[in-house]
């Protein structure tokens, strides 16, 4: 296969110079879609891996695999050392105040599903109150829903602004009702782009008492995120979406909390004894980890997680602000396009329609250019609702994204619109 290095008419010479190290660890980034360089903007579905997890991944396969907490052989515990080492990583990654905090999913979906089935399933009552925002992903709706219905727990939601920001007048109003158990609401909107004020509204929960449950999935590549500073009692995040691995994730959860909680999953490694008359559960974390974990995946978390840390975040969340506006400039150049989701506060990520052009027709001629953007709903449809359209074209970026893969953007944007004869 050619490589962009071969091939590539895209100079890059308006980036930073650490911008294109860093791109040097992702080698997909090299290559080429239909003979074209890729320009790849759906960071906010799945990051690419860098060669370091890549590496690590193929090194626990090659030198190290065996089953965890199974075996006094030799590979055995050397497999549970760095399956443990990778929970410490993402403890510290986090600022989690114990490893027992620390609970190894498939997922954000399946975090939300443990703490919806294992604290909603047994907690919430009939008439009690679950406030989800308008602008959830349907991985922190429908776990809801499925719980709401079995419990007799009543789904209130906490509408979007036009900007595209929670209204906090609303929260405010709608935690005094008494009947509020939990609030569900995400650190940032995969389908807006806007940065929820999670501490805020944390901080808010808890003198209520109500307990908060934050969809970190799209922020934890973003930023850094300190869960203790948020006050989140549950924070639930992927690895793919910080440039780990698929089929992993992690939940976060206060240890007082988790302690009261009934697993949600039973199996091996989950229990301390078992009999046909009596189960006792294992310590935390390990009672919410029924069978053979994703090893593999974990530990290339934690080498996701050791990447992220080898960065200059500020430096990068900076650059990362500069390519968010530099490509809304760019953007509104195009005829017809408008933005949705304005809010002053966005991780670098933009959805957007043009009049009179379906999102999956703009989606498949980005893809003829090399330009890999996602279209539709983004598992988000009450946002769609919300603003009255039927999908959006989203453009997510991550710190590796050049100026340059802007102007291909906005460049083969002008080709829809030339094809689809949009003037204004
Ligand atoms: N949740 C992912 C997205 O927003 C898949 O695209």
């Amino acid at each position: 296969m050619q490589t962009t290095a071969e091939l590539s008419t895209l100079a890059f010479t308006n980036t930073p110079g650490f911008v294109r190290e860093y791109r040097k660890d992702f080698p997909i980034l090299d290559r080429m879609v239909y003979e074209k360089p890729l320009v790849f903007l759906d960071n906010a579905a799945s990051t690419q891996m860098p060669s370091q997890v890549m590496e690590t991944i193929t090194a626990y396969h090659s030198f190290h695999h065996a089953n965890v907490h199974r075996g006094v052989h030799q590979l055995s515990q050397e497999a549970s050392e760095l399956y443990e080492g990778a929970r410490e990583k993402i403890r510290a990654f986090i600022g989690a105040s114990s490893e027992r905090e620390v609970i190894f999913t498939s997922g954000t979906t399946d975090s939300i599903n443990l703490v919806a089935n294992s604290y909603g399933g047994y907690n919430l009552k009939q008439g009690d109150v679950i406030l989800i925002s308008e602008m959830e992903h349907h991985a922190n709706i429908v776990p809801w829903y499925m719980v709401a219905r079995r419990t007799g727990a009543i789904i209130k939601v906490i509408p979007i602004l036009d900007d595209g920001t929670l209204d906090m007048n609303a929260l405010h109003e709608m935690i005094r009702d008494e009947k509020v158990k939990i609030l569900c609401v995400n650190h940032v909107s995969n389908a807006l782009g806007t940065i929820n004020p999670v501490a805020e509204i944390c901080a808010l929960c808890r003198e209520k008492g109500i307990i908060t449950v934050i969809d970190g999935a799209q922020a934890v590549s973003h930023d850094s995120v300190d869960v203790k500073s948020i006050g989140a009692d549950f924070y639930a995040f992927s690895g793919h979406k910080m440039h780990g691995p698929t089929g992993i994730g992690i939940l976060y959860g206060r240890e007082d909390i988790l302690k009261g909680m009934e697993p949600f999953k039973g199996g091996g490694d989950m229990i301390l004894s078992v009999s046909f008359e009596h189960i006792e559960w294992n310590e935390l974390p390990f009672k919410f980890e029924a069978g053979t974990p994703p090893i593999a995946q974990a530990i290339g978390l934690g080498a996701a997680a050791d990447y992220l840390n080898s960065l200059d975040r500020v430096e990068v969340k900076k650059y990362e602000d500069s390519l968010l506006h530099y490509a809304e400039e760019k953007l509104i150049t195009v005829p017809g396009l408008r933005i949705v989701g304005k809010a002053a506060n966005k991780v670098s990520l933009h959805s957007f329609v043009i009049d009179g052009v379906h999102p999956h027709d703009i989606g498949s001629i980005l893809d003829g250019e090399g330009v890999a953007v996602r279209t539709g709903q983004h598992c988000a449809e009450p946002v769609m609702k919300r603003f009255g359209i039927p999908a959006t074209t989203r453009a997510s970026m991550s710190f590796y994204n050049t100026f340059e893969e802007i102007d291909e953007l906005v460049l083969a944007l002008h080709k829809v619109t030339e094809l689809f004869n949009v003037t204004k």
